[in-house]
């Protein structure tokens, strides 16, 4: 197994609060940035071979000020997003094009409190055969379908769903390939690359994901991540 990495970091964070925060990959949370955290975790797991971080062009200061928070200072390479997460992670798929990896796996820059184990875990299912892996959580909560008017439709049994978290991975030519041909068809809708990976008939194999693995996607998680860190609970 060759596994290539692309950490998806251009998104503006517009949900985080306000714009002249900047966005969220890169505020501090236990004195580094968000994605300094991610970066660590992934050059410290000894099956990385190659790292890709998808930016935005005006990010570029951001991340290599990041970068020098990262142990080592790792060697990663950069490629520019798009205006979507889809659009971002097909742009890190083409850096990774010339590598030779023979697997990828697709991370949001915002999950920093994935382990070693969870990778372990992902990589194993990889190397059994599987041609897409997505790590979850079975859900706990009981789930509601609401209407417009704001009243409850009805419950939605939650026997069997899953919340989808990353890093989602894959055999590298088929993701690329599925990637290339959602872009083809006009197909820009996908929220997750496991979604792409299903359209495209790609069986996907579901390994058990970790409760700290949570995306940062508003201001009080910052926060509450900021709190954690600094009381040593992550
Ligand atoms: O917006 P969302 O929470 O889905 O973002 C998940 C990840 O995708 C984030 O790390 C974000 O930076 C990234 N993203 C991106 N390019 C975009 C939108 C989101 O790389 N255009």
């Amino acid at each position: 197994l060759s596994v290539g990495i692309v950490i998806v970091a251009a998104g503006r964070g517009e949900r985080a609060g306000s714009p002249e925060e900047g966005p969220k990959q890169y505020r501090p949370i236990g004195g580094r940035a968000v994605i300094a955290h991610t970066l660590e975790r992934f050059v410290t797991w000894p099956q990385a071979s190659k790292i890709v971080v998808v930016i935005h062009r005006d990010d570029e200061k951001l991340l290599r000020s990041a970068l020098e928070q990262v142990a080592g200072l790792p060697e990663i390479e950069i490629a520019f997003g798009g205006a979507t997460r889809q659009q971002s992670v097909l742009a890190g798929l083409r850096q990774l094009e010339e590598s030779g990896v023979t697997h990828v796996m697709i991370h949001d820059a915002v999950r920093p409190f994935f382990d070693h184990d969870l990778l372990d875990r992902v990589a194993a299912a990889l190397a059994a055969g599987a041609p897409a892996v997505l790590p979850a959580m079975p859900v706990t909560d009981t789930l509601k379908r609401g209407d417009t008017n704001g009243l409850v439709v009805d419950t939605v049994p939650r026997t069997g769903l899953h919340a989808a978290q990353t890093p989602q991975s894959f055999r590298f030519a088929d993701i690329l390939a599925a990637h290339e041909k959602a872009e083809a068809d006009g197909k820009t809708d996908f929220t997750d690359d496991a979604a792409i990976a299903e359209w495209c008939n790609l069986p996907v194999t579901l390994v058990i994901g970790s409760a700290d693995n949570v995306k940062l996607t508003i201001k009080r998680d910052i926060a509450m991540a900021d709190e954690k860190l600094n009381a040593g609970l992550l």
